[in-house]
């Protein structure tokens, strides 16, 4: 047990290090939770949040502070490959070792519902079956049925009526998670408890559980693996991205679209089509004969420049990049100490040995070149790392060695924590070229622990109005697995949307953390103007809507930073309990104070809208709901509907430039508020956070700092009930 109510839990002498997930040292253990005998024979450890009762055979309950049972551990199994028995006696290792593989089967509540395990297409609350551990390009484009994706965590979020948990297994190792949801009052009136089976390849047999709200329990997962990094502000805008945008000519078309039509644009994205010859550090002179001064160009038009960097590294003497790599024997090997070729777009490649420390400080500095050519932040790619092979699976073979910080091993091991330990690299590399300013990385692989170092986003979706919906199950699902910023292809990879699926996703997109159009080089444009002047006018509403909530936004950010809360929650993030929330999955809430209710359907112009307690008001009409309950909205195609919550006071931009405060009227005898996090600009200042509290006093709305200080913005009433303007 440790301090802060985690529960730690390790089979066969397992211990919670080394551990790729683990934000630096272990926390501490609670020296006043012990373990005591149980009455039936067995031991419990009891501490505040949780308890813990072992059985005399082995099974391991969670228990609220009440008694009730939220999870029941029952005791695994394990076997051996033959082969690996004999290299243990040879090498005289224990047991807890990594050949073993192991399955365990899991109860939990006939009413819980399952989220999390990362990026997963069909979630997010994840249905009967199987869920596989293993990062994986699904190579083209994917939908809801595709899975695994390229971001895998043996994350469980368990949602029940009496109480959430969150289970973690720190093992990296490939393996699957079979779930099976309960059934209340199943056959006989009995119910039937959901269930849950982990079978892993290899690795040791340890978890993590924390008990509590969802708040709570990912408050703890954040401060057991880190706390989200920041991205800079500029990020937080409108990025646009395409694989073949083929020169700088092109670029600075796209870019002029932008600004003559007064588009906001905060970042353009290049891809692998700006370098030469594919090569990793490198660019092609010839499209881009002068990046650093089209880098300066945009820069003064208020745009930033992010590249694109894939591991693998051309394998040919003479690039600079692969003779540093191979002198410093930085590149992944096998058995006998032959650098592993697999093939990526350059051709013949070899990858970095990111799990050793030695190579991620090499890689880390080759990010010098980046920063010379102008770019601001990077975008990880194909790190699951995909190799293409002509057969079986594209990544490397699991015989590959790797460091894994001088203990040793193999790929088996370090695979799913290759883009994590890549983007460590990154980051760290970006923080110590730039001191001055919070690096962005944002990787399209991971595992726990990547919200460390920056983001993810949702992969290669495919276009079509499944995509868009499985675009949504990503954001909230990795948000639920402690990664908050992420988003998807806006208009999908592949293909071209139609107008109205194009505008969807854009209006869906200007509400998620990384706002970004990208598509395929084969694919159609996705600049807003590409789809006619209807198109045009709402997608341009939307852009200037997300410019007017970049407050909203950087204080998302900040919360995420201090809480572990993601900015993009379930509708059922404050009531757990309420079922037809738990089952909602097509509405989310940003932040507190707002519901967004994107419309996933071809041809819908409204949309029924489940609504947690509480009132909540139309943004757009003003017209006020009564929550609980289900709600039919007008979803006109010129905006998607959103809510905001009765008494929020949510930070914006005002029309000079500065900060204001939206405030929607409180309930009668209630209290609302919210928060702003004063800009701290895009270094490492912490920010400021100030708490504002909004009262209804007769028929005024009133805004104040906690404490009862004036609020110190201008405040802007919105909502339907009779209001004034007022000045705090
Ligand atoms: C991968 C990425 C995609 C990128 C392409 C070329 O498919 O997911 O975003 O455009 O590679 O780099």
């Amino acid at each position: 047990m440790a301090a802060g109510g985690a529960v730690f839990c390790g089979w066969d002498g397992a211990e919670p290090e080394p551990s790729y997930a683990l934000d630096g040292a272990c926390p501490e253990a609670d020296e006043r939770a012990q373990l005591e005998p149980d009455t039936d024979g067995g031991w419990r450890v009891v501490s505040e949040r949780v308890t813990v009762a072992v059985s005399r055979m082995g099974t391991v309950e969670v228990r609220t502070p009440g008694g009730v049972v939220l999870r029941r551990d029952l005791p695994p199994r394990w076997w051996e490959p033959a082969e690996t028995v004999i290299d243990r006696a040879c090498e005289g290792r224990g047991a807890g070792g990594t050949g073993a593989r192991w399955h365990q089967r899991s109860e939990v509540g006939a009413d819980a519902r399952f989220f999390g395990l990362g990026g997963r297409a069909g979630g997010p609350r994840l249905k009967d079956g199987s869920y596989r551990l293993w990062n994986t390009d699904p190579g083209g484009g994917f939908g809801p049925g595709d899975d695994p994706l390229y971001l895998t965590m043996p994350v469980q979020l368990v949602v029940a009526d009496a109480g959430t948990h969150l289970v973690f297994h720190d093992n990296s190792w490939d393996g699957t998670v079979t779930l099976r949801e309960g059934e209340e009052g199943a056959g006989s009136g009995h119910d039937r408890p959901g269930g849950v089976r982990m079978r892993m390849e290899g690795g040791p047999l340890r978890y993590w559980v924390f008990v509590g709200t969802p708040a709570r329990v990912l408050h703890g997962w954040a401060a057991l693996t880190g706390s989200p990094a920041v991205p800079p502000g500029w990020a937080l805008g409108h990025h646009h991205a395409r694989w073949g945008f083929g020169d700088a000519n092109e670029v600075r078309r796209v870019v002029a679209g932008y600004r003559e039509r007064n588009l906001p644009l905060s970042a353009l994205h290049l891809d692998i089509d700006h370098l030469a010859g594919h090569r990793v550090f490198t660019v092609d002179a010839a499209r881009f004969p002068d990046l650093p001064g089209l880098a300066a160009e945009l820069r003064a038009d208020g745009v930033r420049l992010v590249s694109i960097v894939d591991p693998a590294v051309k394998a040919e003497p003479g690039n600079a990049v692969y003779d540093s790599g191979a002198a410093a024997e930085g590149f992944v090997t096998d058995a006998r100490g032959r650098e592993v070729r697999g093939v990526l777009w350059a051709g013949e490649s070899v990858f970095p040995d990111f799990t050793d420390p030695r190579v991620r400080k090499w890689w880390g500095g080759l990010y010098a070149e980046r920063l010379e050519q102008g770019f601001s932040g990077v975008w990880h790619d194909r790190c699951e790392p995909v190799s293409f092979a002509a057969f079986g699976e594209p990544t490397l073979p699991r015989s590959a060695r790797h460091a894994l910080e001088g203990r040793g091993g193999d790929h088996r091991e370090a695979h799913n924590v290759y883009g994590l330990a890549m983007a460590r690299a990154g980051y760290e590399g970006l923080g110590e070229l730039r001191p001055d300013e919070r690096p962005f990385v944002f990787s399209r692989s991971g595992w726990a622990g990547l919200q460390r170092y920056g983001g993810s986003r949702s992969g290669d979706v495919t276009t079509g109005w499944p995509g868009l919906r499985a675009s949504l199950a990503l954001v909230i699902g990795l948000g639920l697995s402690g990664v908050p910023y992420s988003g998807p292809d806006i208009g999908g990879f592949t293909g071209s949307p139609s107008p109205e699926l194009y505008l969807r996703w854009f209006q869906l997109g200007a509400y998620l953390p990384l706002f970004r159009t990208h598509s395929a080089i084969t694919a159609g444009r996705r600049e807003p103007w590409e789809f006619g002047s209807g198109v045009l006018e709402d997608a341009a509403a939307a852009l200037r809507e997300r410019q007017r909530l970049l407050p909203y936004f950087m204080t998302l950010a900040r919360l995420a930073e201090r809480t572990g809360a993601p900015y993009v929650r379930p509708v059922w993030w404050r009531q757990p309990k309420d079922r037809a929330l738990r089952d909602c999955e097509d509405a989310f809430l940003l932040g507190d104070a707002l519901l967004v209710a994107p419309v996933l359907e071809e041809g819908a112009v409204r949309r029924a809208v489940r609504l947690p307690r509480g009132r909540w008001y139309d943004t757009a009409t003003g017209r006020a709901y009564e929550g609980p309950g289900q709600v039919v909205v007008d979803a006109p195609l010129s905006r998607i509907p959103v809510l905001a919550r009765a008494g929020a006071v949510i930070p914006v931009a005002s029309p000079d430039g500065g900060v204001e405060l939206e405030v929607w009227p409180p309930c009668e005898g209630r209290k609302g508020g919210g928060s702003l996090a004063v800009d701290a600009g895009d270094g490492w200042d912490k920010a400021e956070l100030v708490r504002f509290v909004s009262r209804l006093r007769g028929d005024e709305v009133r805004v104040e700092r906690e404490g009862g200080v004036e609020a110190g913005y201008p405040v802007r009433v919105r909502g339907a009930a009779p209001r004034s303007e007022q000045r705090g």
